[in-house]
């Protein structure tokens, strides 16, 4: 359902590789709220994904490849973003995370040092590039909005996560720290919405990540929240009705982070219990 939140607002898609990216989600969604957008990725990714149809689909004005961690194509991505929407940027969705020690494989006591510098340049750095370059160049228009996708592993410890977690846990002070010089001098708000996990090229990559995602259903009462959800809490930080929310890491993740144990968590860990003898099925001991 459609409530013309962004009608009229101009908006920029970072990270819509493919149909399962959050980023891909937000976009549709702001589009059917009324918004005009521009999606950007990386050369390669835009090559490799389906970021085309996409474009079709929601009628973008413009794809621009943009490596989000150079501010030479960040300078060129604002630039040309507001010659093809005709003016200021109202939002901003920032969904780009990679971390190259997780896809070799490099646990976290043993840390490439070159792959990590990677990871908080591709996860964290950029968001702070990203804004900075919008900022100099006056492309975001008084009251926009500026949203980063992160992860609760950024303060509390989850196995498998690795060097994402301190990169996530940059993206949220960028979000603080930049939120409150940009709020201050522009009124622009800057927050991240921290996520479920959610079956995604990235999401995939992580290790144990089937285990991960349903240990959170179970422990969430409301159980995860999907990409599609995830695009509607979007528009709501996107849209005038939330012109006073800046500097936050917004949890959206079906209650998941104020929980410590459910009972479906505590059920599925009791299982765990059950004796070598005993039959799955049934619960009954087998005797012989
Ligand atoms: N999937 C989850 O479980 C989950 C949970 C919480 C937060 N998040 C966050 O959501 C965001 C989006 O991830 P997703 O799950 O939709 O996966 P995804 O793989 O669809 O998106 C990640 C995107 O990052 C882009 N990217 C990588 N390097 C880049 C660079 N140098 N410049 C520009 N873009 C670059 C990729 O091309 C891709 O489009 C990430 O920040 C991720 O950490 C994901």
């Amino acid at each position: 359902m459609a409530y013309n939140l962004l009608k009229g607002k101009k908006g920029i898609i970072f990270g819509a590789l493919n149909e399962q990216s959050i980023a891909w989600k937000v976009a549709e969604r702001a589009v059917e709220e009324g918004a005009e957008i521009v999606l950007t990725n990386t050369a390669v990714a835009i090559r490799m994904g389906t970021l085309d149809e996409l474009a079709k689909k929601t009628n973008a004005k413009a794809v621009i490849p943009a490596d989000a961690t150079s501010v030479e194509d960040l300078e060129n991505l604002f630039k040309e973003a507001m010659k093809a929407l005709g003016g200021q940027i109202d939002f901003v969705l920032h969904s780009c995370a990679m971390s190259v020690n997780m896809r070799k494989k490099r646990t976290y006591d043993d840390l490439d040092y070159g792959f990590l510098d990677k990871t908080l340049d591709i996860s964290a750095i950029s968001f702070h590039k990203m804004i900075q370059v919008a900022k100099k160049l006056d492309a975001i228009a008084e009251y926009g909005s500026i949203v980063a996708l992160t992860y609760v592993a950024s303060h509390r410890t989850f196995f498998g996560y690795n060097d994402m977690a301190d990169a996530k846990a940059l993206l949220e002070s960028i979000t603080r720290s930049f939120g409150y010089i940009y709020g201050r001098e522009k009124h622009v708000r800057v927050n991240c919405i921290s996520q479920s996990p959610t079956l995604t090229t990235a999401g995939g990559g992580i290790k144990g990540f089937d285990g991960m995602l349903d240990f959170a259903d179970r422990m969430s009462p409301l159980g995860n929240a999907s990409a599609d959800d995830c695009a509607d809490y979007c528009m709501t930080l996107f849209s005038d009705l939330t012109k006073k929310v800046t500097m936050q890491t917004l949890f959206h993740d079906g209650g998941f982070s104020n929980m410590g144990m459910s009972l479906r968590g505590m059920t599925q860990y009791n299982k765990s219990f059950i004796p070598e003898n005993t039959d799955k099925e049934t619960g009954k001991i087998i005797y012989g």
